[in-house]
């Protein structure tokens, strides 16, 4: 058969994919999700599973999306349809893309509001708010922050209109310049935040929270079950995995590129940033006495303090939630692209249109988030089940995209490759060369590895059994 072309142009080379797709992967789930999770779940456990999840189940299933866009070259909704049709399968799989839209816009309602505090964040910390603040000062400058909603629904609009602005100019204007030079400068002030980290007297403790798995501290009931089901959703959250934003990214992947280094080196990327946020911020929480299970304020809880006392803290503090709001700026591109593709083929709207759409849905959905900090704070609406007790709006909609929709999503990209499409047809496209077991291994582990372990994570950290 004939290569399909996509009506949304291509990247420009396979370099440019591995940065976009980069782009997407690294973003808030690295730097402000990553932490506050390994906090809450005790370190080491959650970690070790993070990174086992991210080799074992999200490398393949990357590989899988990345294909399947590749073989469609639409929207995943459309890509899945067109794909299912050419191996005989049931027109029912685009039902995976409208699930993977569905995620997306669950994701950006809450991602949009989260940078909107790292874009409010940019101002204060420039504006020298927290030199010489105390640990305590920095927690209540940010409790005070997130309790009002008004603030708050100011940022989410900002960073919202950011986002329908790129997307709607097409997704590759500027995007090559924002990965290009700003992934690399995100890379070096972390590892300087390393460095300061390191003179904290409180490193080694850092590491020992992270790589040691303390089952101590997880001796609550279910606490490990919430920690391998949260190490998991972490891995398919930060890849970017399940709900087709590498999927609409293939879509415009230049024939004959190799898939399997392409997902490697994404992976490593992403890992790497989320390790060393990690290692940067663990140590100075223990050096000034703080909780590492302080939610998801964590991150402005903790930097702002360091920020505030290194020498010229505030200058590289503005450059830190900078480079922070363009990372979370390139992921939230990716998460409406799928959508936004999709109204552009269907309805033959216009770009501009279609990310307008769309930044409106998402945008209203964000009002369940900033609510759930401030006069939503003690509505918990599945109260009633003992595992959602003390979920508010944002922890639901986190939980169910992140432990539930991506996992979901991934598991049936691997089911559909590895079962459903014919052997031949993955093989050429995969065309692993180099490795003469690549092909085997990445068989074996979607047909059999990810959808067990997947289906036994649901059952136990799901269904509690
Ligand atoms: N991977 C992004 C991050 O870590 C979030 C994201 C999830 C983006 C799913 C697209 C799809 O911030």
């Amino acid at each position: 058969m004939s290569e399909r072309e996509s009506q949304h142009g291509h990247w420009s080379s396979r370099t440019m994919f591995i940065l976009a797709a980069t782009g997407s992967a690294v973003g808030l789930g690295n730097i402000w999700k990553f932490p506050y999770m390994a906090g809450e779940f005790g370190g080491g456990v959650f970690v070790l599973f993070y990174i086992f999840c991210v080799a074992i189940i999200g490398i393949p299933i990357m590989m899988a999306e990345i294909m399947l866009g590749r073989k469609g070259r639409h929207s995943p909704i459309n890509t899945m349809r067109l794909v299912a049709e050419d191996e005989g399968q049931s027109k029912w799989w685009q039902a995976l893309g409208w699930m993977g839209v569905v995620a997306g816009f669950l994701i950006l309602s809450f991602y949009s509001v989260i940078a909107g505090w790292t874009l409010a964040y940019v101002f204060r910390v420039a504006s020298g708010l927290f030199e010489g603040q105390t640990a305590a000062g920095v927690g209540s400058i940010f409790s005070e922050f997130v309790s009002d909603p008004e603030r708050l629904l100011f940022w989410h609009t900002a960073f919202m209109v950011l986002t329908v602005y790129v997307v709607g100019g097409g997704v590759r204007h500027g995007l090559e310049r924002a990965v290009k030079y700003l992934m690399p400068a995100l890379l070096i002030i972390l590892l300087l935040m390393v460095g300061y980290a390191m003179n904290t007297g409180y490193f080694a403790q850092g590491v020992k929270f992270m790589f040691y798995p303390n089952f101590e501290a997880l001796k609550a009931e279910g606490a490990i079950k919430d920690a391998i089901l949260g190490g998991m959703g972490q891995a398919f959250f930060s890849l970017s995995l399940g709900m087709g934003a590498i999927m609409a990214y293939g879509a415009y992947l230049p024939p004959k590129t190799s898939i399997a280094s392409a997902a490697i080196s994404i992976a490593l990327m992403d890992t790497l940033v989320a390790l060393l946020a990690g290692l940067a911020i663990f140590p100075i929480i223990f050096a000034n006495g703080l909780e590492p299970a302080s939610g998801p304020g964590l991150i402005f809880k903790v930097l702002p303090i360091a920020f505030g006392q290194m020498p010229g803290g505030s200058i590289f503090g503005t450059l830190f939630f900078v480079l922070l709001v363009f990372a979370a700026w390139t992921s939230s591109i990716s998460l409406v692209e799928p959508a936004v593709a999709y109204l552009v083929e269907k309805r033959g709207m216009s770009r501009r249109k279609a990310a307008g759409v769309c930044g409106v849905v998402a945008w209203l959905l964000g009002i369940f988030t900033v609510f759930s900090f401030n006069i939503w704070s003690d509505v918990h609406p599945l109260g009633m089940f003992a595992v959602f007790k003390d979920k508010t709006f944002f922890d639901l909609i986190d939980f169910l995209t992140s432990n539930v929709l991506l996992p979901l999503g991934g598991v049936l990209v691997a089911v559909f490759v590895a079962w459903l499409m014919k052997r031949e047809t993955s093989c050429n496209e995969l065309n692993i060369t180099g490795a003469t077991c690549g092909y085997p291994l990445w068989r074996l582990l979607t047909r059999y590895v990810s959808p067990v372990l997947v289906l036994i994570i649901f059952i136990v950290g799901l269904l509690r059994l």
